[in-house]
């Protein structure tokens, strides 16, 4: 089949691909991480790139639709849109690739008892002799025996491999990893015995290497979820998931890729090796959990959302690919319903709501948000499709919360004061940046209750559509201006409606107005950074004291981590899951209504005149 050279710059990544096959996908081959909200859909536009030589098909109609004529004319295209027809060199600019984006690790500290499922066991072993027959194996399990109360009678087949030489090398004393009466891991007798807990986001990833023995969390770090150049949102991935077994295949290695990168990466922070990691608890969205596990996603992709599985379940790492201890198991902790994984579960976990006897309303704000409503000691979720607007997506300058993104706006006597991540130069704006720009624009009135902008002062018309300009072109230099669009508005008055829709269906099925509501607790990286004042004013959050609000990050991750150290929390993790209600949010009979009052900015109110 004829082919063609892509040629990547700045980046100088080059290589061959298909006829037929476009620049997004050249890129995915090449290991070139071009930023594709829409996993290549051609709608949103981000994909960017100026093919400099070559020639290249048509333009589509999204790309008319979102590039000017002047840009198509320089060479500009949408990469996923745009196939080569001969050898091509094309040029990305920075905001089209994927930054390494902030990442939220640190959470909530919560104090555990440690008592792991994984206990070890150190034994000193006599040598064989001809008076000694016994095998190794029998050797080693009667020393356990010995030791234990619990029966150990089990040894994984790959421990089992290796165990002769081991104990030899070890002069017979060894340290063994025993699981619920199996061998999991032996090592030499001064070994570590270390767990990984992971929250395995759409978008992040976060890992945690933790001690079993004293329960400290020896090192932790962030990264992006690899499988993100597949789409933003759980559907594009499911979607791709959906096309053939070989892409659902492709998707799981990258998880797993990534997450290998990451517990190696940990190791190498605290001179260990993964092969001591003897227990992993992962936890996730029921997509990424399915995901993960190569489960089918069709039931879950396609009304009434149903998963496969969400009872707690254990598989061994190697089963799915991660590299740890030879026999080492990766808990999951289950899931609650479709759309409402085990992530949520942990945070419940960690912000300990079971035991909640105020009033209590917890969210975890991402592409998709949970909201957990505890009244009378009784626990109620619902999974509010909020969307990747506050990741910056369908944002017209959105982007990630990387350097140079524009996280906090205010608007004082008609000047814009905004701050970027990093100090950098602005080059878009991040989440916690739109919320703020749409708040501030509302309580100034340049914005009306229904979100309509004012043609005042900082607002101009461009083409169709009306925006406020955040930083005018003279400033960027060479950039273009960064603005807050019309369009841009509605998608953060649908994204805070969804949420705002998730609260307002929980209050009501117990009887409760916003005021009852006695304490707040946002969760999550974006929830960590956005100013809660302003998510009041917009009409996301409910008109409470800021007193009653408290942001603990990323308590998901936290709360894997407590699933690692204590089986006592494990079991409650599965108790609570088993307890709390679920509320399908389409289903709720006042949900229109209840969603179009949401849209509104400012308050929530039920009558709108
Ligand atoms: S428009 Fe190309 S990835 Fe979205």
């Amino acid at each position: 089949m004829a082919g063609h050279v892509v040629d990547f710059e700045p980046i100088g990544r080059r290589g061959e691909i298909s006829d037929g096959q476009s620049i997004l996908e050249a890129a995915r081959r090449l290991g070139v991480d071009l930023v594709n909200l829409c996993g290549g859909g051609g709608t949103c536009g981000r994909c960017k790139v100026q093919v400099l030589t070559g020639r290249v098909s048509d333009p589509t109609a999204s790309e008319l639709e979102h590039l000017a004529q002047t840009d198509l004319d320089k060479g500009w295209r949408l990469a996923c849109q745009t196939r080569p027809l001969a050898d091509c060199k094309v040029h990305v600019p920075p905001e089209s690739l994927t930054a390494p984006q902030r990442t939220q690790v640190e959470g909530l500290e919560v104090e555990v008892e440690p008592d792991p499922v994984v206990v070890a066991c150190s034994v000193e072993l006599s040598a064989p002799c001809l008076s000694d027959l016994r095998a190794d194996a029998d050797r080693l399990l009667e020393a356990l025996g010995d030791k234990q109360d619990s029966s150990c009678q089990r040894i994984d087949i790959e421990v089992l491999r290796a165990l002769s030489p081991g104990l030899r090398s070890w002069g017979w004393k060894a340290m063994a990893s025993v699981r619920d009466g199996e061998i999991v891991a032996v090592g030499p007798p001064e070994g570590r015995r270390l767990g990984l807990a992971v929250d395995l986001g759409t978008t992040k990833m976060a890992a945690y290497l933790v001690d079993l023995g004293n329960g400290t969390t020896v090192a932790s770090r962030g990264a992006m979820n690899p499988q993100i150049a597949y789409g933003e949102d759980l559907i594009a991935r499911l979607s791709r998931a959906m096309e053939s077994p070989e892409e659902g295949a492709r998707l799981q290695r990258l998880v797993v890729d990534g997450l290998n990168g990451m517990a190696a990466g940990l190791c190498e922070e605290t001179e260990a090796h993964p092969e001591e990691i003897v227990e992993t608890v992962i936890v996730g969205n029921t997509a990424m959990h399915h995901l993960l596990l190569r489960l089918a996603v069709d039931q879950l992709a396609m009304a009434p959302y149903v998963s496969a599985i969400s009872v707690p379940h254990d598989v061994k790492a190697r089963d799915i690919g991660l590299r740890l201890a030879p026999g080492a198991y990766v808990h999951l902790l289950p899931n609650i319903a479709g759309y409402v994984g085990s992530d949520h579960v942990a945070m419940m976990l960690a912000t300990g709501l079971s035991e909640a006897s105020r009033v209590t309303l917890a969210l975890d704000i991402g592409t998709n948000t949970e909201v957990c409503l505890v009244s009378e000691g009784a626990l109620c979720s619902v999974s509010c499709a909020s969307g990747p607007a506050f990741e910056g997506a369908q944002i017209k300058h959105g982007m990630r919360a990387a350097n140079g993104a524009i996280e906090r706006v205010r608007l004082a006597d008609g000047k814009v004061e905004y701050q970027t991540i990093g100090g950098a130069e602005p080059t878009g704006i991040c989440g916690s940046g739109i919320l703020d720009a749409v708040a501030q624009l509302y309580l100034s009135g340049l914005l009306n209750r229904g979100g309509r902008m004012d043609l005042q002062p900082g607002v101009r018309e461009n083409g169709d559509q009306r925006e406020f300009v955040l930083v005018p072109e003279e400033e960027g230099g060479e950039r273009p201006a960064i603005t807050i669009t019309q369009k841009d508005v509605r998608q953060i008055q649908l994204a805070k409606g969804a949420i705002r829709t998730g609260i307002q269906v929980l209050l009501e099925s117990k009887g409760l107005t916003e005021g009852d509501i006695e304490e707040v607790i946002i969760a999550g990286a974006f929830g960590t950074y956005i100013d809660v004042g302003n998510a009041i004013a917009l009409g996301m959050l409910p008109s409470l004291p800021q007193d009653r609000f408290r942001q603990v990050g990323n308590a998901a991750g936290r709360g894997a981590v407590l699933a690692l150290l204590s089986r006592a929390k494990r079991r409650e993790a599965h108790a609570m899951a088993r307890k709390v209600g679920y509320i399908e949010l389409a289903g709720s009979p006042d949900f229109m209504n209840i969603f179009t009052q949401s849209m509104y900015l400012g308050p929530y109110r039920e009558e709108e005149e």
